[in-house]
């Protein structure tokens, strides 16, 4: 059985590319795999604090010490991580906001990346907690970053990969849709390819 936790993060909520492939591939994967179960977190509907005065006291203060505003702070910390854990499968939708990923993404990545809940550090350096799960990342950008001018400027990717990696996950598909913003014809293709590598993926 699969556990998918779908976090969608595009603030366009009426025609975002990246939560139309998000969802499709979401929806395929349950038509194929009927005893999937889904948790959504939508990061724009219902946004989550960025990493504030309260959550930093909480990660860092003595548990009897703290205060209410750190305590609820860290239980939201706290759900996020169970729910990341809970998941065998995390897709993620992403558009590329100036050159990297939105902030309400980050937001929740800040919540997520956590010393001796999702990684830890040893001898040999930090090592990654969340394991033997696999992600994949839709990805959506008005320009082109996967070869070209511009592949230096992709922080999107790379990131996501790093991030992602140190806390253990490794086993990441990417699916991008890019050239969005270069013309109509650029942008259908981009869609189209983009589909058919999602309805690929779903099998
Ligand atoms: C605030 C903002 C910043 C953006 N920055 C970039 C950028 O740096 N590079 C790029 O190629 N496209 C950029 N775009 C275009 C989006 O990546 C593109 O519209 C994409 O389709 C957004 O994903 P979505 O359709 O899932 O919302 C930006 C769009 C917005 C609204």
């Amino acid at each position: 059985m699969t556990h998918i936790l779908l976090i969608q993060s595009s603030s366009n909520l009426a025609s975002s590319v990246s939560r139309d492939l998000s969802e499709t591939y979401v929806n395929d994967y349950k038509a194929t795999h009927p005893d999937t179960t889904v948790t959504e977190r939508d990061l724009v509907s219902s946004p989550i604090p960025h990493l504030g005065v309260d959550l930093l006291g909480g990660f860092f203060g003595k548990p009897e010490a703290l205060t209410e505003a750190q305590k609820a702070a860290l239980a939201l910390s706290n759900t996020l991580v169970d729910e990341m854990m809970a998941a065998s499968l995390i897709v993620i939708g992403v558009p590329m906001y100036n050159f990297s990923i939105p902030s309400a993404l980050k937001a929740w990545i800040d919540h997520v990346v956590r010393a001796g809940r999702t990684f830890h550090y040893t001898a040999e350096g930090p090592s990654g907690l969340v394991t033997g799960k696999k992600a994949v990342l839709f990805l959506a950008a008005g320009g082109v970053y996967s070869n070209g001018p511009y592949k230096p400027y992709d922080f999107q990717e790379t990131y996501l990969r790093a991030i992602l990696g140190f806390i253990g996950i490794t086993d990441v598909t990417v699916i991008r849709a890019e050239g969005l913003a270069l013309g109509e014809e650029s942008a259908a293709k981009a869609k189209a390819d983009a589909h058919a590598r999602t309805a690929a993926l779903a099998v």
